[in-house]
């Protein structure tokens, strides 16, 4: 994090409910590129400075908001009544005030903001002697948005909300983002100049412009080239427009960091994911939560690989499902693999099509390369597990631990009935029920001996060969 001299504190507001998502969730905590809009803003503002000048100000839900927001030190402020904008600041005065510095605010739901965008307005205040600096955008349509009313030297003087307008004013392009950096000192000393005299009775923020030019300060603003980065979320239309720039961005940030990413319009990639160089993601993949892959690995096609930890050189294949797992370098899994959350595959190991595994540890180089189901077990370097063996890890109470050993072969179809230890190097012959303790070195076979009855077939399809036709 780059510290600025002069401290910076940040709010960001988010009381409100967002009537047009439709939802009984609060806007804010709707997700979009893989968390809650309310996390995108705070993530910016850490970005900016320490969690203890972080300040969030909720209302609607206020304990459901606070409850995603992990970081400990990030400050709340309940602003009960949604009265608008200025109001939230109104609401955090006596938290706010004493801070010095800056005061940036930020919405909630404006969740493809960059700190870095935020950082440049810092430094355009730093940079003057403006009481505060604003983003603007030039727009197509900017309708809905405040106006930007320029004075002398292109200076800010005020806002003009759309609904108190002029026509000559409607007509201006450039609108205001809805982002601020002021001088906290001057802020504060004038921000009970607010009224709420608008038909709408609410306390403008954007009020403070023309507060301060009263006041004998002059505000700046900074125009940006893609207002599409201060889109703020209203309906769900919009939350998946914000939910696809977020991936492309990341994946972009992949693609040029060395990632190969194939027909990227198909890939979902979380912004917290990490991946090396020279790996490749298949389409329809889906890579999420905290995530991080090595270098030169493949993933599948429609493979999803959660919260997971991947190093260099593993083979995923498609339609492979990894959660909460650890593979290590030079590991094969899938096509068709489960690898559910505790699991963990030590180098070189490769577990194929229709294996599941619940927090099973698979030494290295061990193999279960077809139809398996292997839960609680720890399973040693280098053992094979044949087709169809099953861990019977639960009696219907409780889950049992299998402990298969190093080199250990387990012929196909095995049940292993836990807990069960099968010691180094042992044998367990093919379709065999395994109940006991299996030494090492040793052969263990757990199934009915074979009897094969001569003639038997041939006699049964004579005694009930079907009889000539007409017969009864
Ligand atoms: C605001 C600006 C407008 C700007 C636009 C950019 C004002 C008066 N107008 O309008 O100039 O062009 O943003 O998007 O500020 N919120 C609270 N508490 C409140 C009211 C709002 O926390 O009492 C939060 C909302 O949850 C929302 C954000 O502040 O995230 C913006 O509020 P909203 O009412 O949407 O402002 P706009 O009308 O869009
Ligand atoms: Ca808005």
């Amino acid at each position: 994090m780059e510290r600025m001299e002069t401290p910076v504190t940040v709010v960001i507001l988010a009381a409100g409910l967002g009537t047009r998502m439709k939802s009984r969730k609060a806007k804010v905590l709707h997700r979009a590129g893989g968390k809650t809009l309310v996390e995108h803003a705070v993530d910016t503002a850490l970005a900016l400075t320490p969690a203890e000048r972080v300040f969030v100000v909720v209302g609607h839900q206020a304990q459901r908001v606070r409850a995603v927001i992990a970081t400990p030190g990030i400050g709340f402020i309940e602003q009960t009544e949604q009265l608008g904008t200025g109001h939230a600041l109104l609401a955090g005065r006596q938290t706010l005030s004493p801070l010095d510095g800056y005061l940036v605010i930020v919405y909630g739901d404006g969740p493809l903001l960059r700190a870095a965008t935020v950082r440049r307005l810092i430094e355009t205040l730093e940079g003057s002697d403006a009481a505060g600096a604003l983003l603007s955008a030039d727009m197509a349509d900017p309708t809905g948005y405040g106006r930007v009313m320029r004075g002398v030297s292109d200076r800010v003087t005020a806002i003009v909300e759309q609904k108190a307008a002029t026509p000559q004013q409607l007509a201006i392009r450039e609108a205001n983002m809805g982002i601020y950096c002021y001088r906290a000192d001057l802020f504060w000393r004038h921000v009970s100049e607010m009224q709420p005299d608008n038909p709408a009775h609410e306390y403008y923020l954007t009020d403070m412009v023309q507060i301060l030019n009263r006041a004998g300060h002059y505000v700046t603003a900074m125009k940006i080239d893609d207002p599409r980065e201060c889109l703020g979320i209203n309906d769900r239309v919009e939350l998946a427009e914000a939910d696809r720039l977020l991936r492309e961005r990341k994946l972009r940030e992949l693609m040029l960091a060395g990632v190969t990413i194939e027909k990227p319009e198909t890939v979902t990639i979380d912004g917290g994911v990490k991946i090396g160089i020279d790996t490749v993601v298949e389409p329809f993949a889906r890579i999420l939560g905290t995530t991080t892959i090595g270098e030169n690995c493949c993933i599948g096609a429609s493979s999803i690989i959660e919260d997971s930890t991947i190093g260099d050189d593993v083979m995923i294949g498609p339609l492979t499902v990894v959660t909460a797992s650890h593979l290590e370098r030079g590991v094969h899994a899938g096509p068709y693999s489960r690898l559910r959350p505790g699991s963990y595959i030590a180098e070189g190991a490769h577990v194929g099509n229709f294996v599941e595994l619940k927090k099973t540890r698979l030494g290295a180089g061990a193999k279960a390369n077809h139809l398996a189901y292997l839960g609680d077990a720890e399973i040693g370097a280098g053992a094979n597990i044949g087709a169809g063996t099953i861990t019977c890890n639960y009696d219907g109470a409780h889950k049992h631990p299998t402990r298969i050993g190093d080199g250990a072969f387990v012929g196909s179809n095995s049940t292993l009935v836990a807990p069960l230890e099968i010691g180094d190097g042992a044998y367990v012959a093919a379709g065999s029920v395994i109940t006991d303790t299996v030494p090492a070195d040793s052969l263990a076979v757990g199934r009915a001996r074979q009897v094969s009855k001569e003639g038997w077939a041939k006699k049964r399809r004579a005694r009930s060969a079907v009889p000539p036709s007409g017969g009864k």
